[in-house]
């Protein structure tokens, strides 16, 4: 990916996760284009004044509107407006824009994003499943249960690998409430090693733990029914 294309989908109100995504993405790739698509095209129409050399902002939907393939899309809060059913068939669409060893990121999260759940999918399908929490003040994981991309939100229920994944989570960060007068960090980092241990299919390394976050494969936690 020499110029990487980059969609914010489903923006909002407001252009700032357009903007942010693309001031962050500035540091790593200054060479990627970023594009704020929605659906609204008054919000479109409120967002042109902040164009940049490399953020534009257009009207449309999960057809992505770009003469080529797109490298990343990240929609965020925007599948829980539709409903369940039709969620195979979004993941589809989105996936048919996507240029190969592309990625679409379907997530969910609170207000101000403390609370956040998301899948990441590459052309062939969803690949994994992201928690990542704020780990200072965190009572229970399961909170992550409460914004669960639709994809499961209405899965978590006895019987169903999501909730045992969530029952598991649970218990081992009320096991390793001792480590927490040292840190919540270690405590979480604990109770993913944990996770692994259980045979639950954990990616990564300490280093991405240790900022709230927990990713397994798809799989583990997929829908049985
Ligand atoms: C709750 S806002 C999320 C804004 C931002 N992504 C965030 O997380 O803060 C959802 C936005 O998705 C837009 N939307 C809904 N369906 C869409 C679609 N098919 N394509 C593009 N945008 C869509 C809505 O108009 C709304 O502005």
């Amino acid at each position: 990916m020499e110029n990487p294309v980059v969609v914010d989908l489903g923006f909002g109100a407001a252009p700032n996760t357009t903007l942010e995504l693309a001031e962050r993405l500035q540091s790593t790739r200054p060479n990627t284009r970023v594009i704020g698509i929605e659906i609204d095209p008054a919000r479109v129409d409120s967002a042109k004044p902040f164009e940049t050399d490399t953020v534009s902002f257009r009207h449309g939907g999960f057809e992505i509107p770009n003469d080529g393939p797109v490298d990343v899309v990240r929609a965020f809060n925007v599948l829980r407006q539709y409903n369940e059913p039709e969620v195979a068939g979004i993941w589809s669409t989105v996936l048919s824009r996507l240029s190969p060893g592309g990625l679409f990121i379907d997530g969910t999260c609170d207000e101000i994003g403390r609370v956040s759940t998301w899948v990441a999918l590459s052309p062939e399908g969803p690949e994994s499943f992201t928690v990542s929490l704020r780990l200072t003040q965190l009572d229970t994981p399961s909170i992550a249960a409460e914004r669960l991309v639709k994809a499961l939100i209405h899965h978590n229920v006895e019987g169903e690998n999501i909730h045992r994944f969530f029952t598991d989570l649970d218990r081992l960060w009320a096991t390793n409430a001792g480590l927490g007068a040292f840190s919540p960090v270690q405590r979480w980092v604990a109770s993913v090693r944990g996770m692994k241990d259980r045979g639950w299919p954990v990616h990564g390394t300490q280093a991405r733990w240790r900022l709230g976050e927990l990713t397994v494969d798809w799989d583990a936690v997929a829908p049985q029914r």
